[in-house]
């Protein structure tokens, strides 16, 4: 895959040493550490999409009226690359969230960066961070797109002026303590996503609107928020980075797409996942009242939420504003497990790749 426009590339004039990288590939955490390398794109209305370049990762210059500084029209994406077992690099779906990052920019009214572009700035800054990339299981390299408005002016509207980047991050457990089974509390002060809104958009502004949220949750000692809908505030949406889907013996239930929840890859590739592993699946409403109910009955055994940086890690407790439970034995299910397996099997390179997610650009 080739773009029209060409990619100059200025290699970092002090790159990490041998020694720096194994340090971090051997134990890099999640959002920590940063590649060697950037690619930036802008894009302004006369030129269109213009001045694509990889060059040394550093920091940005801003003018303090760039409008995303006080408008915050800023979008991103994640995704991430896996170190095969032949040791080529392959990432895991990049068409799916170049198709998303369109659509995060067009709810945002900013330009849609080509999808050609969005793969090859992939390509670009795997080729030149290739020794970034960890081959150890459970490791990959996060990879985030993301676009800013740069326009000086305080006018409102949409900016005539935009950068795009993309930054590379090495990535082990998005948890600290690895995979285990989180705690949620379900949200019913604060919603993230109202109808109308940007809740499908993977927009900056919803991550900040949801921290007093999260920081409420770790108040209650819980791990996450559970976002339920705006309106009757009774139907589970999703999480503050993930999705959410329920277990009902050899049925998995995720919530429908109701534009106020982000439409999760993980989340569309489980569908068709479990399907392969001969489960039933459905995409509906599900309520806190059914959650309580079906978990009290024993008809729902396993909970589990999932998304690109969490993979998929069980949900082992839930609180709310009137209780809190286990779901069902707080620990992680079969279903969970099996479901995991493939996906990270399917993502190392370890299970064939029927569906053919796996893109070596
Ligand atoms: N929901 C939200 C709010 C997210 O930020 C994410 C993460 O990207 C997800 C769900 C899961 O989406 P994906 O599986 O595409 O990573
Ligand atoms: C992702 O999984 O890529 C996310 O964006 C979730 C979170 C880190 C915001």
């Amino acid at each position: 895959m080739t773009s029209e426009l060409p990619f100059t590339r200025t290699p970092h004039p002090h790159p990490a040493t041998p020694e720096r990288v194994a340090e971090v590939l051997a134990k890099p955490g999640f959002g920590q550490h940063f590649t060697d390398h950037m690619v930036t794109i802008r894009w302004n209305r006369e030129k269109g999409w213009h001045d694509a370049e990889v060059g040394p990762y550093s920091s940005l210059s801003l003018d303090p009226a760039a409008m995303v500084l006080h408008y915050g029209q800023a979008i991103f994406e994640g995704l991430k690359a896996y170190r095969q077992p032949d040791g080529s690099i392959a990432s895991f779906r990049p068409e799916a969230n170049a198709e998303r990052f369109r659509a995060s920019a067009r709810r945002m009214a900013m330009p849609e960066l080509p999808d050609e572009l969005f793969l090859e700035s992939v390509r670009q800054i795997l080729a030149v961070d290739d020794r970034w990339v960890p081959s150890a299981e459970e490791e990959s390299l996060y990879l985030r797109p993301f676009m800013i408005s740069t326009e000086k002016g305080l006018g409102v509207r949409p900016a005539s002026e935009y950068l795009f980047v993309l930054i590379a991050s090495p990535a082990g457990s998005y948890f600290a303590g690895g995979v285990r089974p989180v705690s949620v509390w379900l949200s019913t002060e604060y919603v993230r996503a109202a109808p109308g809104g940007t809740g499908a958009a993977k927009f900056a502004g919803n991550y900040a609107a949801s921290l007093v949220a999260q920081a409420q949750a770790a108040e209650k000692g819980c791990d996450q928020v559970v976002w339920l809908d705006a309106v009757e505030r009774r139907w589970v949406e999703e999480m503050g980075g993930m999705n959410l889907f329920f277990v009902f013996g050899d049925k998995v239930v995720t919530p429908e797409l109701t534009g106020t929840l982000l439409p999760g890859i993980t989340r569309s590739s489980l569908l068709e996942l479990a399907s392969d592993l001969g489960l039933t699946v459905e995409e509906r409403r599900i309520s806190t009242d059914e959650w309580e109910k079906a978990n009290a009955s024993g008809e729902l055994t396993e909970v589990f939420a999932c998304g690109t940086a969490a993979v998929i890690t069980p949900v082992g407790h839930v609180k709310h504003a009137g209780g809190e439970f286990d779901v069902a034995d707080g620990g992680t299910g079969s279903v969970t497990a099996k479901l995991r397996e493939r996906l990270t099997g399917l993502q190392h390179g370890h299970v064939a790749d029927a569906h053919g997610w796996m893109t070596t650009l």
